[in-house]
């Protein structure tokens, strides 16, 4: 039986691009919209090069309405949507305020709203653990207390949340599954695709990647004095592969009726938390590349420490993030090689 196309916004990005190769090889026809703001084209060649078959992409902005409503009439078979198109810096977020609140609130909002006229039955949301905020008791499940955000970015994820509830409550005739990722990591095993930032990462593994290969002097370890084993931050990395994988789940659940409501929460993490000292040293066995580092003072704004309870989503989704940290480490490591030798960094 031929499966249901699915919209992917922000396809061409780090999460949205394995996610597209995880459905095209479980049989999902894809279209990508992307406005290309944080990522490159050339990403639709490593999606074709891995799976064989090049994504449908529409190059248009989701905040543009017009340009949405042309997309549902090419592609009259969409039947359901995953959506990634959002700004993603916390720092940045916190100096761009409205920026940050047009693109991610306006995006969800046209689609959320365009969706039941083109029937579209649901919504997959690409949120995050930022929503937990400092959590008092980890690990965190899918009841702990939600924290006032300490960013707009954050915000933004919580109101995205909130309006998701609110048109659904209202008894619009969709559902939703909203995935609370921690932190991913890696790429994909083939190195065809993986994370690629603009400029100076803020995020940890690349920044860790390119000081490995020599871009970067050296990673700054931000504190070594909070509460923790060994006084470093400690976080729930995800494979990015084991991630993607968990959004085509959530797809077939909402097409095949299989959800237990229109709306369903689930934390994406593996649930096993580990401290920045511990993925560097993760790192250099896994590669035997050593990472020149330095402790420094905490960086401004970071939670202690943070990591998921997964339960829900292995029992439920019947989904677990199995790949060792190893791999996960070899697949980043191979990706900026891959990176260095296309002459890109
Ligand atoms: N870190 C360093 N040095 C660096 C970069 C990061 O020591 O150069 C540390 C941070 O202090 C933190 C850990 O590495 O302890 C992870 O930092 P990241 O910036 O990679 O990730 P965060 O956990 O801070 O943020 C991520 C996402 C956000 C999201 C947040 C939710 O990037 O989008 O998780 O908690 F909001």
């Amino acid at each position: 039986m031929n499966k249901d196309r699915i919209l992917v916004t922000g396809g061409v990005g780090y999460i949205g691009s394995h996610t597209v190769v995880e459905l095209q090889k479980a049989g999902y026809p894809v279209v990508i919209i992307d406005n290309l703001s944080n990522s490159n084209r050339d990403v639709l060649d490593g999606i074709e090069r891995i799976t064989g078959i090049r994504p449908d992409f529409v190059e248009a902005d989701c905040t543009d309405m017009e340009a949405l409503k042309a997309l549902f009439a090419k592609y009259p078979d969409i039947r359901g949507i995953i959506n990634f198109a959002a700004s993603k810096a916390v720092g940045e977020s916190v100096q761009k305020p409205i920026l940050y609140y047009r693109n991610n609130l306006n995006t969800l909002m046209n689609l959320l709203d365009l969706m039941p006229t083109h029937g579209v039955k649901g919504i997959v949301f690409s949120s995050s653990c930022t929503v937990y905020g400092e959590p008092d008791v980890n690990p965190v499940t899918e009841q702990s207390p939600i924290k006032t955000a300490t960013s707009p970015y954050g915000n933004t994820k919580q109101i995205c949340e909130e309006i998701i509830t609110d048109v659904i409550r209202s008894g619009a005739p969709i559902k939703s599954v909203i995935l609370r990722y921690f932190n991913p990591v890696g790429a994909h095993p083939s190195a065809e695709i993986g994370e690629l930032p603009n400029g100076v990462p803020q995020n940890l593994l690349p920044y860790l990647t390119q000081t490995a290969i020599g871009i970067r002097k050296e990673l700054s370890v931000f504190g070594d004095d909070y509460n923790t084993p060994d006084g470093s931050c400690i976080r729930d990395y995800i494979d990015v592969v084991d991630l993607a994988k968990a959004h085509v789940i959530a797809v077939e659940r909402m097409l095949t009726e299989k959800s237990e409501s229109s709306i369903e929460i689930f934390n994406l993490g593996t649930g096993n938390g580990l401290s920045v000292l511990q993925l560097i040293n993760a790192f250099e066995s896994a590669t035997g590349v050593k990472v020149p580092h330095k402790i420094v003072g905490r960086r401004e704004g970071d939670i202690e420490k943070v990591w998921a309870n997964p339960a829900h989503a292995n029992n439920v989704l019947g989904w677990t993030a199995d790949t060792p940290i190893e791999d996960t480490m070899r697949n980043a490591w191979a990706w900026q090689l891959k990176l260095r030798e296309r002459g890109i960094m």
